[in-house]
C-alpha cells in the first residue's frame, strides 16, 4: 500500500521494542486499549512542563493556551467523524462508558416513561447494557434486543420486529469488541427516526479503525474512547445533536457547567460546559489531538485497508489449525480487527498465560459481554485484535505459539474438541 509505511509507523510508538518474558512484544489486544505514539507522549509531557492551568477560568496566559489548546481537541474531535458544530455537540467525558451513561441519565431521566423501549442487540458491551438496564429501573421503560445469527451478525427482520412505535431509543454498537462484526447503523438509524426514537451508536471500536461521519449515518448519539485511537486514557467523547443536547438536563452538577446560581436553583451553561461539570481531563484532552492527528495523517480507508488484510490473514492462519473455534464473520470486509477464537478445550485464560510466556499479548474472557458469551454457548474466549501497527509476522507467531500451547497441554484436549 503505497505511502503506509509499517517499519516507520512501528519507530513511532517506543512500547513495540519492548521485550516480554525475553521475547518481543506482539501486541494483539488492541480493543482493549491500544499503545501510543510518540506523538503522544510528547504532547502530555509538554503540557505539564509548559502549559499546565485550570482551563476556561484564569485570565493569565498558562490558562489562556491551555484552554486553547482543549478547545481544539474539541474541534479535532469534531472534524474527525464530521460534526456540523463541535464546538457544541462534542462532550469530553472520561470514557466511552461515561459518555452513554450521561445519555442514559440526561436524556433517559427526562424522555423515558412506563412503556417506553429501549432496544439494543445481542451483542453490546456491557457499557452499552447495564447503563440501559439502569435507566429502565428508574424510569419503567422497558428493554429489547435484537438477535444475531449464527455468524454473528445482526438479523435484520428481528430489527424490524423489535423497533416499532414504542421504541425511543434505539443504542447499538457499531463494531462487535467480541465478534467485529460490523453493524448497519446508517440503516438502524433510519428505521429508528421512521419509529419517531433516536439512535445512538457505540463507536468505542468503530471510530479507531474506520471512517465514521456523524452526518452521514445520521445518528443523534456517537460514544467513543481516545485510549482505543492511539490517544491517553481518560478521555471518552460524546457527540450528541445540538438539538437533542439542548433539550437535555444536565448529567453531573458543579462548577464550569452553570450560568447563575442561587442557594435554591441555578441555571445553566451553553453547550458544551452544561455536560462537563468541574475540572476535566485537561492534559489527556490535549493529547488526545495529536492521536487523531495521527489517523488522519494515515487515513482511516488506509487504516481500515491494512487491518482487513491483517485481520483476513489471521482468520485464515486460525482457521487451519486443527482444533481452533471461530466466532463471528469470516470475511474480514464483514468486521473490524478483533477475532475471537478457541482452541480445542484449553481455557482462554490457559491459553493467554501460555501466549504470554512467549511475549504475545490477547485477552481472555467474557470480553464484558457477558450475554454474549451465553449466545455463542461459551464461558470466555480468547480475542486477538489488530491496530494500525500490527504485522502479519505477529499472527505467524500467535499461530506458532498455539502450538507451544497445544504441546504443553496435550495433543489430546484439541483433537478431542476438533472431534466434536
Ligand atoms: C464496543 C465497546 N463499547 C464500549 C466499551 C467501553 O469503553 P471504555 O472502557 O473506554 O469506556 C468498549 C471497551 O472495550 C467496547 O469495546
Amino acid at each position: 500500500m503505497t505511502g503506509y509505511d509499517i517499519d516507520q509507523i512501528r519507530r513511532d510508538f517506543p512500547i513495540l521494542d519492548r521485550k516480554v518474558h525475553g521475547k518481543p512484544l506482539v501486541y494483539l489486544d488492541n480493543a482493549a486499549t491500544t499503545q501510543k505514539p510518540r506523538q503522544v507522549i510528547d504532547r502530555l509531557v509538554h503540557y505539564y512542563e509548559h502549559e499546565n492551568a485550570n482551563i476556561h477560568r484564569g485570565l493569565h496566559t498558562l490558562a489562556e493556551e491551555a484552554t486553547a489548546a482543549y478547545e481544539e481537541s474539541r474541534r479535532k474531535a469534531g472534524a474527525f467523524i464530521n460534526a456540523a458544530h463541535p464546538d457544541e455537540e462534542i462532550i469530553f467525558t472520561r470514557n466511552t462508558t461515561e459518555s452513554i451513561n450521561l445519555v442514559a441519565n440526561a436524556w433517559g431521566r427526562k424522555f423515558l416513561k412506563p412503556g417506553d423501549e429501549i432496544v439494543f442487540s445481542a451483542m453490546e458491551h456491557h457499557s452499552n447494557l447495564i447503563p440501559w438496564q439502569l435507566i429502565a429501573l428508574t424510569t419503567g421503560a422497558t428493554l429489547r434486543f435484537i438477535e444475531i445469527d449464527d455468524d454473528g451478525k445482526l438479523i435484520w427482520d428481528d430489527a424490524l420486529a423489535k423497533i416499532t412505535e414504542k421504541t425511543k431509543i434505539v443504542a447499538v454498537t457499531q463494531m462487535s469488541n467480541v465478534l467485529g462484526t460490523i453493524n448497519p447503523v446508517r440503516e438502524l438509524a433510519a428505521l429508528a427516526h421512521a419509529a419517531g426514537a433516536i439512535m445512538l451508536v457505540d463507536g468505542a471500536q468503530s471510530v479507531p479503525h474506520m471512517p465514521v461521519d456523524v452526518r452521514d449515518l445520521d445518528c443523534d448519539f456517537l460514544a467513543f474512547s481516545s485510549h482505543k485511537m492511539l490517544g491517553p486514557t481518560g478521555v471518552g467523547v460524546l457527540y450528541g445533536k445540538r438539538d437533542i443536547l439542548d433539550a437535555m438536563d444536565p448529567f453531573l452538577g458543579g462548577g464550569e457547567m452553570i450560568k447563575r446560581v442561587t442557594y435554591e436553583s441555578s441555571t445553566y451553561a451553553d453547550l458544551p460546559n452544561k455536560f462537563e461539570a468541574g475540572t476535566p481531563n485537561i492534559a489527556d484532552v490535549i493529547a488526545f489531538a495529536p492521536a487523531i492527528d495521527y489517523l488522519e495523517a494515515l487515513g482511516m480507508d488506509a487504516i481500515r485497508a491494512h487491518e482487513i488484510a491483517i485481520t483476513q490473514y489471521a482468520i485464515d492462519a486460525l482457521a487451519a489449525v486443527e482444533g481452533v473455534t471461530l466466532y463471528g464473520p469470516r470475511d474480514a470486509a464483514d468486521k473490524g480487527g478483533a477475532v475471537a477464537f478457541n482452541y480445542g478445550d484449553l481455557h482462554p485464560h490457559d491459553l493467554s498465560q501460555v501466549l504470554d510466556a512467549e511475549g504475545i499479548a490477547i485477552r481472555a474472557g467474557h470480553h464484558c459481554a457477558q450475554p454474549l458469551m451465553r449466545r455463542l454457548d461459551v464461558v470466555a474466549t480468547a480475542r486477538a485484535s489488530f491496530y494500525l501497527y500490527n504485522r502479519r509476522e505477529e499472527v505467524d507467531a500467535l499461530v506458532e505459539a498455539l502450538a507451544v500451547a497445544d504441546r504443553m497441554f496435550g495433543n489430546a484436549s484439541t483433537a478431542r474438541a476438533a472431534a466434536r
